[in-house]
């Protein structure tokens, strides 16, 4: 065992070692050779969608204990999406980093990575894949449904129908007021087909949980069993030294793909898979999404591209009926945490709701993956999540209206005298990486009151930031380089043409190249993207890599593996 390097011997760092953490556990605690596993935990009161992960771990450590190993709690930076400002990816990859830096630094020889809120699984995915020593995951699950005067309540997904629907009038402030008692019902993360629900998803796809575990509700017992069984299983892979590399291999990331398509999940997930991709070691690209994903039916009809919630997703089979739907796409050869290919698990699983999870014969949506676009707007590439998209708007040309900044687009947008009709395109820049910092989820920017007035609800719109999993609309996201990289989306001025082709899978500006290439950025968007002096901001900015690599910082690519530290007394 790694730790017997901590605990194993009988000379003066030995016993202080075992003194300190002696604390009611046995002499057999710490003989050198029962697995030392680390409980990387983003419970936070912080992270509501996380505060019930301390319940979870108390039922891994049950069965780390029964299996032979010795459990520890490991309180782990826990970013969570709705309170952090300026927003919770600035943090991902701290959480990262330091997910990495502390299982490396202690005696640990395997990890369960506790998660939930959208940035905490990506995190411990990127930090436990750098250090690559036997891990698996559990997510901790969304909400139950909630219900308002009788209607289904998608979290998220509500709160931006429910805005716009007071800005249009039909709503009334008392009622949305009202609203949100009925918001959160229960413990557990979003329960559309956000982020959150999105990766716990790719945790499961990519191999990295037991089979079964994506999409358990938190308030389920079930939940609790599962993560009992994942306490025993990371200690039987410790024995067989099965390692984040072992599992997340091309075609783990190949099913991801595959599965993010079938379910409508978040476009969020691009970024966050990239940069585990970098981390493993794994070569993918943005083009993969396109090419592997693009084609791939739409399968579940969950909030925000349909109707349903999680709770009704797991009722209905959950992930793995999906999966075998789409099983012929899958690679047959990635395995997951039991050591035996992913498409095993997927023997004797049903479909017990066809009106949620449709067959392939007869999906919800053909090709509905996420498509990449290219052009003189995103000569690195941009994404469009056409499942959430108004289709008559997939193909189109309009003037941009142009907003330097989130708050320059809030100020302005419901001015009566915007010049802004059906056929214009938002543009919104500054929101990328280096420029917000840390790429926000604003790119699914409101309607303009007048027009939501005339019965318009989707405009084409244009954004280096992100968007929320729980949004939808015809959002061009992700667009790189960024402004504040000097990406010509800086430069795009308000009246010019832009043309959106999905199918073509462009993006463009239609001006001539000569024309591009003389225009300089305006001086107040430089003057916004001035890089803070000091701290994580700092090195933050300087570091970070564009959104089509993962928006991971340049120094954290690869992984460095667990070797023991020199000793510290
Ligand atoms: Fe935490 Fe949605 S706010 S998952």
């Amino acid at each position: 065992m790694r730790s017997a390097a901590w605990y194993g011997g009988n000379d003066r760092d030995s016993y202080i070692h075992r003194a300190w953490m002696r604390r009611g556990n046995p002499d057999t605690a710490f003989t050198g050779k029962q697995p030392q596993i680390a409980i990387v935990n983003t419970a936070s009161e912080l992270t509501p969608c996380n505060a019930h992960l301390n319940e979870v771990a108390q039922s891994v450590k049950d069965g780390i204990w029964a299996a032979g190993g010795v459990p520890y709690n490991l309180p782990m930076i826990s970013p969570g999406e709705t309170n952090v400002r300026p927003t919770a990816m600035l943090y991902r990859n701290i959480a990262a980093m330091a997910t990495e830096e502390l299982i490396r630094a202690n005696p640990v020889d395997g990890v369960v990575l506790l998660g939930g809120c959208d940035k905490t699984i990506p995190a411990l995915l990127m930090g436990a894949a750098s250090v690559n020593l036997p891990a698996i995951v559990i997510s901790g699950g969304p909400m139950l449904n909630g219900t308002f005067r009788g209607n289904i309540l998608g979290c998220g997904t509500d709160v931006w129908k429910f805005s716009e629907d007071v800005r249009a009038g039909k709503m009334s402030q008392e009622d949305f007021n009202a609203s949100e008692k009925s918001m959160i019902r229960s413990k557990g993360h979003c329960n559309t087909m956000g982020t959150a629900s999105t990766m716990g998803s790719m945790a499961e796809a990519l191999g990295m949980t037991l089979p079964g575990l994506a999409g358990t509700p938190a308030p389920d017992s079930r939940l609790l069993e599962m993560s009992h069984l994942s306490g025993r299983r990371i200690v039987e892979m410790v024995y067989e030294d099965l390692k984040p590399s072992d599992v997340m291999t091309r075609g783990s990331f190949v099913n991801a793909i595959v599965a993010l398509a079938a379910i409508g999940g978040s476009t969020n997930a691009v970024v966050h898979l990239l940069a585990i991709a970098g981390r493993v070691g794994v070569d993918l690209t943005l083009d993969d999404f396109d090419e592997i994903g693009s084609h791939i039916p739409l399968l579940v009809n969950l909030q925000p591209a349909g109707k349903f919630l999680m709770e009704d997703l797991f009722r209905a089979g959950g992930l793995r009926a999906v999966l075998k739907e789409v099983e012929a796409s899958l690679d047959h050869q990635a395995i997951n945490v039991t050591g035996k290919p992913l498409v095993d698990s997927l023997k004797n699983v049903e479909i017990f709701d066809e009106n949620v999870i449709s067959r392939l014969a007869t999906p919800l949506q053909k090709d509905a993956g996420i498509a990449i676009l290219y052009g003189n707007l995103a000569p690195l590439g941009a994404v469009i999540k056409p499942a959430a998209a108004s289709p008559a708007l997939l193909k189109h040309r309009g003037p941009a209206v142009v907003f330097e900044s989130i708050e320059d687009f809030h100020s302005r947008i419901d001015d009566p005298n915007l010049d802004v009709t059906k056929d214009s395109v938002l543009v919104l820049r500054g929101c990328g990486p280096k420029g917000y910092p840390g790429m926000p989820e604003v790119s699914n920017m409101a309607i303009p009151k007048k027009l939501l007035e005339q019965g318009i609800t989707d405009l084409v719109r244009i954004c280096d930031g992100r968007m929320s999993g729980t949004a939808y609309g015809t959002v061009v996201l992700h667009v790189a380089p960024e402004a504040a990289a000097g990406g010509p989306l800086g430069l795009i001025k308000n009246g010019d043409m832009i043309i959106l082709d999905v199918e073509a899978r462009s993006i463009s500006i239609d001006i001539s190249d000569a024309e591009l290439a003389s225009r300089v950025l305006p001086a107040s968007t430089s003057e916004a993207f001035a890089a803070p002096a000091r701290g994580w901001e700092r090195l933050y900015i300087d570091h970070v890599q564009q959104a089509h690599l993962g928006a991971d910082l340049d120094f954290l690519l690869g992984k460095s593996g667990a070797p023991i530290p020199r000793e510290s007394h």
